[in-house]
């Protein structure tokens, strides 16, 4: 049954107090206290929907409770109705809601009006709780989905490196095995007719082993692996060049190596889903990637001079927008890292990837 906590070291108002609620409250279940002490032992015990506390009582004043109950985690979410004679007055107002009250009723009071502030606060109670378990859900979802991203990357990563391997060293083997043995008939006696399928044949096989090279690198690139990132990028940058006609430079200050396996893998991917943006949304003609380090951080900007964007932090999308962008905010978040943009509309976009060194 809910609970109402009713404060007052005189026991005439108290069953004043209580008269009216057992009559017009009939679902709640009324709690007395007779001093401060009481009133916080009963508070931290039954836990009531809402707490009437009377200001002058002996030994503890209501100021002193209300501020006690106010900072205990277990009881700060109760609200508290200051009943007083002292109500009149707006400095003792003040100093009630100073010590976390949440309403003032002064003695001597109506009926109706203390029947309908009760209500106030058990409509306040109410809002909060609720608040309070949707936050709750609300973070562990969060968490979740934090927890979830992480994984995904991880498992991409891993799922890209397989299809790679397999790539290069099934696929790809059968096929430079087939070109070895129909390069080695190319030479042999034969119709000019079979010379010339030999020969296309050993053409398209060449094709088929580059195209599957350039494949096993886009999946996961054995450079990133066997030689680093910054190797990495450059290749990355020199297939955009081929690819797309688009002039790229990379400005590397001072070499970042030593960074850990799984971060140079999330921050090639990074720098991938930027490339990728300006490749897809810039239409630029120029790129800049540059690595700088100081005592605490690593800074990588990749640069464009395309058309820019008006770059809003997530929250303000309202559930548009893209996954790049929100990603590899929350991979970086993983790392302590974070991701500025700077970008004006026909000037170009500036993206810094930040992460501790
Ligand atoms: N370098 C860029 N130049 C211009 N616009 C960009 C650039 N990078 C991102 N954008 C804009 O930001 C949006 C969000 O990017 P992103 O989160 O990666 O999602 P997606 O690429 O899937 O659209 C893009 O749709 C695009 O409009
Ligand atoms: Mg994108």
């Amino acid at each position: 049954m809910k609970k109402i906590l009713i404060v007052d070291d005189q026991q005439i108002i108290q069953e004043l107090i209580k008269a009216v609620l057992v009559k017009n409250m009939p679902g709640y279940q009324i709690l007395l206290a007779f001093s401060g002490q009481e009133a916080i032992k009963i508070a931290k015990e039954q836990l009531p929907e809402t707490i009437l506390l009377d200001i002058i009582m002996p030994e503890m004043d209501g100021y002193e409770v209300c501020r006690t109950l106010k900072n205990d985690k277990l009881t700060k979410h109760i609200p508290i109705l200051l009943v007083s004679a002292l109500g009149q007055n707006s400095e003792d107002r003040i100093l009630g809601l100073n010590a976390g009250a949440d309403a003032f009723l002064s003695k001597p009071f109506d009926n109706i009006e203390l029947l309908l502030q009760v209500k106030v606060m058990l409509r306040i109670k109410d809002a909060e709780d609720l608040l309070r378990k949707r936050n709750e859900t609300l973070e562990i979802f969060i968490k979740k989905l934090k927890k979830l991203n992480s994984e995904l990357t991880l498992v991409e990563e891993r799922e890209r490196r397989r299809i790679a391997e397999y790539l290069h060293d099934g696929i790809g083997q059968i096929l430079a095995l087939t070109h070895m043995k129909l390069s080695s008939i190319k030479d042999m006696p034969q119709s000019p007719k079979l010379q010339k399928i030999v020969s296309e044949s050993s053409d398209l096989i060449n094709d088929a082993i580059i195209k599957s090279r350039l494949l096993t690198y886009d999946l996961s690139p054995p450079i990133l692996y066997e030689l680093g990132l910054i190797p990495a990028i450059r290749w990355k940058l020199g297939q955009i060049e081929s690819k797309y006609g688009i002039d790229t430079v990379f400005k590397n200050g001072k070499d970042i190596l030593g960074i850990k396996n799984d971060i140079r893998i999330l921050l090639y991917r990074i720098i991938s889903e930027l490339l990728t943006n300006i490749v897809k949304h810039a239409n630029a003609k120029y790129i800049e990637i540059e690595i700088k380090k100081d005592k605490k951080y690593i800074y990588i900007t990749v640069l464009d001079n395309g058309q820019g964007f008006d770059y809003k932090p997530d929250y303000e999308l309202n559930g548009q927008g893209g996954f790049g962008l929100f990603s590899i905010n929350e991979r970086l978040d993983s790392l302590s890292g974070r991701l500025v943009i700077e970008s004006e509309t026909k000037k170009g976009t500036k993206a810094i990837v930040i992460i501790p060194a």
